[in-house]
């Protein structure tokens, strides 16, 4: 295994403009206070909510901090690090599961909703890490997962112990299977995860018995939400946290919560479609309409919950693929339903002029047309990271645009590609409207670890498909906090604790070289991927009005995205050359008296050209 030998910094002048403009020139002066002062918690409730444009950062509770040293990430660790956080300045962190599993799906598998699981901490941890958080006007939100369930969830033991026809059964979907012995599936749909959806039970009598379905693997059995306990259950769910403090959710894998209710067979895929993408040609659960009237009773809980409960603000973002449908995600985010709802286009497109604008520009204009907010990501757990991904050596090709997070093409990478243009993404995505949700480790360039040893893997993907597909795993290498390889780059502590007699393995290998990624490397390296972020966040936060939508000036030059967004102009060049500024000012002419507030990527002592793989942001104003 491998990592960059070298900083993964890429040299920048993240420069921000003090002086005023001098018509004609791009001034690419000193430093400027951009640290804009940020609200405190708890809100009192406004027409803006604080989520709409909120930066929010995915933690991956396993492999963010391990504070107990037994290798495994935990909620104590969280806590350590919210320092960290807190001075990349995110306004709230979404928590990856951490509630009860057996985590054969990393706790995307959840055996009980009420609790936490003991590898993370307990309850009384979670508590604190809601409090420290809050204490530095960090909002905490949870993952819910209203699909399925753990094969060791209580329900399920019940369900496999009682009989076909049972109450216990009807929560979830047992059916007879097909053929004279009811040894067939009873449809032929595909799991997300590879194979049938269907797993055969043995009855209590030892005889073969009824199938079950499972949308991912055969250890998360998918609820039947028809049944009335199903839906109790998630309304106490809700509460039980948003009772602790926690100010929303993230919800899991709406897409595939409702289902035709005779199950019929799927058609066939249209040709030559992916062992990965077969189920979401699936129209009999695929976007199945009955799931929205379950949303719409959450956000009837939820709005009743902030009515009797004032300055609590609660947001709940869905995790919906919607591929060139953005009206598919109007049927997600709306005043009845989920706050927020991912547009996740942008982050599977090409490094490519016309498709960055394709997917930008349609989701902006229909979301923006229904009043609904756009909630922006380019990184996440089940996605191959931005710097391995944009350095790809068909990252600018129409054929490598899959549209499928799970479907990736292994052309070579360039990582020192991929460095430069993952930073003009981030300045990029961070100038849009809406929110913003980062993915631990993006704010330090991490790459996706493409070479993890093959009994290192863990994801049910890779098993599920004998290998064929590699899975997620190499997003979610544990995070490298210092240059030390015997704390595991401090992500495991250095001492010995009470539970844990030394510092073990990580619970996924990290590559030689990681600690050069660490924060402890970029952190007062002006020139590192962690400084850029906190510039872009930062500027974000004092430059860019929350209320202004996107303006598209022509662009006449085939490798120049542009923009405006109120009295900033967003300027990126996803071409290898540089651009001369000139060229872009003919159809901009407000760029002509503008300065130059930040770079991705160092633009020298000629601001008159734009570089190769950089964005730009220049003040009009
Ligand atoms: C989407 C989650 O992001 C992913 O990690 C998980 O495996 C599936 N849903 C199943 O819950
Ligand atoms: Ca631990």
């Amino acid at each position: 295994m491998t990592a960059s030998p070298t900083s993964p910094a890429v040299a920048g002048s993240l420069s921000v403009a003090g002086p005023p403009a001098v018509a004609g020139s791009f001034s690419v002066a000193g430093s400027f206070p951009l640290a804009g002062s940020r609200a405190t918690v708890p809100p009192t409730a406004t027409a803006s909510a604080w989520w709409r444009d909120a930066v929010v950062y995915q933690v991956y509770i396993r492999s963010f901090v391990d504070a107990n040293g037994d290798g495994i990430g935990d909620l104590a660790g969280i806590i350590t690090g919210l320092d960290h956080l807190e001075a990349l300045g995110v306004d709230a962190i979404w928590l990856t599961p951490c509630y009860p599993s057996p985590q054969l799906d990393h706790g995307y598998d959840v055996a009980d909703y009420f609790a936490v699981d003991p590898v993370y901490g307990d309850l009384a941890t979670f508590d604190r890490l809601v409090a420290e958080a809050r204490r530095r006007s960090i909002r905490v939100l949870m993952d819910v997962v209203p699909n399925h369930c753990s094969s060791e969830h209580a329900w399920f033991r019940a369900a496999l112990d009682a009989a076909p026809g049972s109450p216990e059964r009807a929560r979830f979907y047992f059916r007879d299977g097909r053929g004279r012995l009811g040894e067939l599936p009873p449809n032929n749909w595909r799991s997300v995860f590879g194979g049938s959806t269907w797993t055969r039970v043995t009855e209590a009598d030892g005889s073969p018995g009824q199938w079950y379905l499972h949308t991912f693997s055969p250890w998360q059995p998918d609820f039947d939400w028809s049944c009335p306990d199903v839906v109790a259950m998630f309304r106490s769910m809700l509460t039980f946290w948003f009772d602790r403090g926690v100010e929303g959710f993230r919800a899991d894998a709406v897409a595939v919560v409702g289902k035709a209710p005779e199950l019929p067979d799927a058609p066939p895929v249209p040709e030559g479609t992916a062992e990965n993408d077969a189920w979401a040609h699936n129209p009999y659960t695929v976007f199945w309409p009955t799931a929205h009237d379950h949303w719409r009773d959450w956000r009837r809980l939820i709005d009743d919950y902030e009515a009797a409960n004032p300055g609590r603000e609660i947001v709940t973002v869905s995790e919906a693929y919607t591929p060139d449908r953005p009206d598919l995600l109007l049927r997600f985010v709306n005043p009845e339903q989920f706050h927020q709802s991912f547009c996740f286009d942008l982050m599977l497109a090409p490094w490519r002029v016309d498709t960055l604008r394709a997917t930008i520009e349609p989701v902006e204009a229909t979301l923006s047309a229904a009043g609904a907010p756009l909630t922006w990501t380019m990184n996440n757990h089940d996605t191959q990271r931005a710097v391995t991904r944009y350095g790809r050596s068909d990252a600018a090709e129409l054929s490598s645009w899959t549209k499928n997070n799970l479907v990736y093409t292994g052309t070579p990478v360039d990582l020192a590609l991929g460095t430069v243009r993952a930073r003009a993404a981030i300045a990029l995505v961070a100038a849009l409207p809406g929110s913003l949700y980062l993915f631990q480790g993006e704010e330090l360039g991490l790459p996706e670890v493409l070479d993890l040893p093959m009994g290192a893997r863990q994801d049910p993907i890779f098993f599920r498909t004998d290998g064929r597909e590699p899975g997620r795993d190499g997003c979610r290498v544990p995070l490298p906090w210092s240059a030390d390889p015997t704390t595991s780059y401090g992500f495991s502590p250095a001492t010995s604790t009470a539970t844990s007699p030394a510092t073990v393995s990580p619970w996924m290998p990290q590559p030689g070289g990681w600690g050069n990624y660490s924060v402890e490397q970029q952190h007062d390296a002006p020139e590192s991927m962690l400084a850029l972020y906190r510039s872009v966040l930062s500027a974000r936060r004092a430059c860019l009005d929350p209320d202004a939508g996107l303006e598209w000036p022509t662009s006449t030059h085939p490798d120049v995205l542009m923009f405006h967004r109120g009295d900033v102009t967003v300027v990126v060049n996803v071409g290898a050359d540089e651009v001369m500024m000139a060229d872009v000012c003919a159809t901009a002419p407000r760029l002509a008296s503008s300065r130059l507030l930040l770079s991705s990527s160092p633009v020298h002592d000629d601001p008159t050209r734009l570089p190769g793989n950089t964005c730009c942001w220049f003040a009009s104003s």
